[in-house]
């Protein structure tokens, strides 16, 4: 009798805490969201945090409509897999919503115009359009819409690194004779370091979205309407001006 009771005890404890802890992981459903702080002023890091434009402005969704988030640092390349396998939630990370990716996941309605430009040592006359990096070295960032661009352009000598800074150094050190990148980040490193220009180059319109899985409809929507909310309150407009 005293056993029947025990074992009785134990699997009334056992019910009442697997309870506990769904009702605990219910309330408290931390979404997952992937960057890659390599890319300011859009995320990186300062003092070992992560900071950056994209960064704050998930923080400010997140506030807007309740939603606990926890940012994931990763390589650019590993983002969207990780998005995938659901090891994040969502994506933010200065990522163009191009074609391509819009196969595989969704993206809100964009946040941010950018385009490719491309980055010279100071004094360097012979690159006036991307057509002239024909024959060129050329640093590119693995994964990349940069990688893309100068991919489809015949003859050009390219080069894969894996973090713009690393581009960038390779451009400074004369591996590379020109470095193809995102504007905003393009602009910051030419700002921060000597002997370093932005060539005066045509190129396309890209635009940055915030990505999530396919089947997460109600996910995009929470994010639509945070990002509509961060908007009408002006919180967008003050981050503008505060990174840009
Ligand atoms: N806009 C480019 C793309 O989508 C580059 C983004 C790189 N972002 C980053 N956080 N490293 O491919």
């Amino acid at each position: 009798m005293k056993k029947l009771l025990n074992i009785l005890l134990i699997a009334v404890m056992i019910v009442s805490l697997a309870a506990c802890g769904g009702k605990k992981e219910e309330e408290k459903k931390v979404i997952y969201v992937g960057t890659n702080a390599e890319f300011p002023p859009f995320e990186y890091l300062e003092d070992g945090k992560i900071t950056g434009f994209d960064m704050e402005l998930i923080r400010e969704i997140a506030k807007e409509t309740e939603m606990e988030i926890k940012i994931e640092d990763m390589s650019f390349d590993g983002l969207l897999p990780a998005l995938q396998s659901k090891k994040v939630d969502i994506v933010i990370a200065g990522m163009t919503a191009n074609e391509e990716r819009k196969k595989a996941v969704n993206f809100t309605s964009p946040y941010y115009t950018a385009s490719q430009v491309i980055v010279v040592k100071e004094g360097d006359t012979s690159i006036n359009s991307f057509d002239d990096l024909k024959g060129k070295k050329v640093g590119v960032m693995l994964g990349f819409t940069g990688d893309l661009v100068v991919s489809e352009i015949e003859g050009v000598n390219i080069e894969r690194y894996n973090a713009s800074y690393a581009g960038i150094m390779a451009l400074q050190s004369d591996k590379v004779d020109a470095v193809v990148l995102d504007s905003e980040p393009a602009k910051n490193y030419v700002a921060k370091n000597d002997g370093l220009a932005i060539a005066q180059a045509n190129a396309e319109k890209e635009e940055y979205a915030i990505a999530v899985r396919k089947d997460d409809t109600e996910l995009l929507e929470k994010l639509e309407s945070g990002l509509k909310a961060v908007k009408d309150k002006g919180i967008y407009e003050e981050l503008l001006k505060k990174y840009f």
